[in-house]
């Protein structure tokens, strides 16, 4: 199995940032490179038959994801610089999206060879075996994906 391309998913958690550590692992064994991926969830509008788009007066919906995105792009661009060491070639994306559709969406369209992801993310409920964006992740995408296993403590 060839490892060029790693995907690592991030929601800014700590669980995510220990799935990063193995990413990194991986990467240097590999010399393999890191697409960081975070997604924007979008705002959610009411679709269907019957239904108009909600136009809300005063809320741009497309300047609020702007804006979400350059918080996002800072903060991925931040914890890439200070986590990934020097020798590992990266690329940082930001995307707007549901996130397990555009996590898939982005490994196919980057020939991305594994994806890694821990068990959990930002809500961390353990008593779910896994988070829904790593359940989904694995159901729709055919790329394999390590789960990195995060504790109860190491939650908290
Ligand atoms: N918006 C996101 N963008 C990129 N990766 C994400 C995003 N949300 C979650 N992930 C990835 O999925 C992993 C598992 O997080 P997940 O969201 O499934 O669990 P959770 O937050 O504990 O539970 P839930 O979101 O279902 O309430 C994270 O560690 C991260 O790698
Ligand atoms: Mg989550």
């Amino acid at each position: 199995m060839n490892i060029s391309a790693i995907l690592w998913p991030s929601d800014g958690s700590e669980p995510s940032y220990k799935a990063l550590d193995a990413a990194i692992d991986l990467a240097r064994k590999f010399k393999a490179r890191i697409y960081a991926l975070q997604v924007v969830h979008q705002v959610p509008t009411i679709t269907g038959a019957g239904f108009a788009p909600v136009a809300i007066q005063g809320f741009d919906v497309p300047l609020y994801e702007q804006e979400l995105m350059k918080t996002a792009e800072k903060e991925l661009h931040q914890t890439v610089t200070e986590k990934v060491p020097d020798e590992i070639e990266v690329t940082a994306r930001v995307k707007v999206g549901i996130p397990a559709e555009t996590i898939t969406d982005f490994a196919r369209e980057n020939n991305i060879s594994m994806i890694v992801m821990a068990t959990h993310g930002r809500t961390g409920i353990s008593h779910f075996m896994l988070g829904s964006v790593a359940e989904k992740t694995i159901r729709q995408s055919s790329i394999p994906t390590l789960i990195i296993p995060v504790s109860e403590e190491e939650q908290d």
